[in-house]
């Protein structure tokens, strides 16, 4: 067998993958499986966008671009920011990578060395400790508690040493697994907290047109120039435009982080597909009712879902989402009272009901689930008919 390089000897794949991995197996053996563990929305891509990708091919926008992105694209996503986002931002502040997640990775490897540590409020996006982890750094999570909502406190970080290695901290609003979106004041706070400690910031707003109950999104580089200069701003299409599979997103940082950036994109993945980044012009000026649509579509999911689990309130209680496409379940009554662990739970769940969710264990919280539900109502009806069956039992 061939000898596997130390830096990824501990590296694992993506627990969510191997949750929707089995669900396909079930479902090849004839099973009709539920998955409410991927992230992904269930709508096609605008016919706009895919229309704008077919004429690129049949242009010829089939070759090689800049490692930074076409510079057309850099200027629609630095108008799309200031205009959508309220801060002030430069094509040459912007890269154009493959997803958001492939941003983040970028931009870990140019931000943190070994021997350095990255906060992270905690439950979490499950691929954030394995990416600080391969740059050589380490993870401080930061609790973040169901009882305050699941909402930044930094009252509750007080006492906590932050060691003196510790270089940024991620931030998540919308968030996933919550669902939590944070407010302009709860940003402020959490902002100059980070600053007052000389940490950078990378804050991931790739749910930020998924919001609900009239609220709005905050980017953290709006805050003012202080906080713009430290942030490194990750976002993208994926989650608002149905665009998971188009491997498209963006870094906003300043001009020398950018050059950096682009230089490792320039030596590895070179940069995203031409014809993905021409359709990528038409998704900044897409007509807002198409991403209301979907938005509006997720709202009466998230409706439905809280109303089925309210009538749970026996074995669970949750915090109410209000952004995103995802619940975040507290199972610990039930699951106590059946000594099993959130794993085991998962696992069970999906070999006896055939419905896919994820355990709050993969997130940093165990005694958890999170559920998704980018999926449509009849299939949501389904999954809580034998989730709840499962949970009587
Ligand atoms: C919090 C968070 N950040 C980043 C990503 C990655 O987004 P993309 O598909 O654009 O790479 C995801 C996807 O699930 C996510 O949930």
């Amino acid at each position: 067998m061939l000898k596997i390089a130390n830096r990824v000897k501990a590296l694992k794949s993506s627990s969510i993958m191997a949750i929707s991995a089995r669900a396909a197996e079930l479902k090849a053996e004839g099973h009709e499986v539920i998955s409410l563990a991927a992230g992904e929305p269930d709508f096609n891509t605008p016919d706009l966008i895919q229309a704008a990708a077919t004429k690129a091919m049949k242009d010829g926008i089939t070759k090689y671009t800049p490692a930074t992105g076409f510079q057309s694209l850099r200027e629609a996503i630095a108008k799309k920011i200031s205009l959508e986002n309220g801060f002030p931002v430069d094509p040459e502040e912007v890269l154009i990578t493959s997803g958001a997640k492939h941003g983040l990775y970028l931009a870990l490897q140019c931000l943190v060395d070994p021997g350095e540590a990255i906060l992270i409020p905690t439950p979490a996006w499950v691929s954030y400790s394995p990416m600080i982890e391969l740059a050589g750094a380490s993870v401080i999570p930061l609790p973040l508690y169901e009882e305050d909502g699941y909402r930044p406190n930094v009252e509750r970080w007080k006492g906590m040493a932050i060691p003196p290695n510790a270089k940024g901290i991620i931030i998540n609003s919308p968030n996933n697994p919550t669902g939590v979106v944070y407010s302009r004041e709860e940003l402020i706070k959490l902002t100059g907290w980070a600053l007052q400690r000389n940490l950078w910031i990378i804050s991931d707003e790739i749910y930020e047109k998924i919001i609900y109950d009239n609220l709005t999104h905050t980017s953290i580089s709006a805050l003012g120039p202080e906080a713009k200069k430290a942030t490194i701003t990750v976002s993208g299409f994926s989650k608002s435009y149905a665009m998971t599979g188009w491997r498209f997103g963006w870094v906003i940082a300043d001009r020398p982080f950018i050059a950096k950036m682009a230089s490792l994109q320039s030596q590895s993945n070179s940069h995203v597909t031409s014809f993905v980044q021409w359709a990528a012009i038409t998704a900044c000026t897409l007509p807002p009712e198409i991403g209301n649509f979907m938005v509006a579509e997720f709202d009466k999911r998230r409706r439905y879902c809280m109303e089925r689990l309210d009538k749970m309130g026996d074995y669970l209680s949750y915090t109410r989402p209000t952004g995103a496409f995802y619940i975040f379940i507290n199972l610990s009554k039930w699951l106590i009272k059946n000594r099993m662990t959130d794993l085991e739970f998962c696992k069970e769940l999906l070999n006896k009901e055939y419905v896919g969710v994820v355990p709050g264990s993969s997130f940093g919280k165990e005694h958890s689930i999170r559920i998704s539900y980018a999926t449509n109502i009849d299939n949501l009806k389904k999954a809580f008919d034998r989730i709840e069956a499962y949970l009587n039992r």
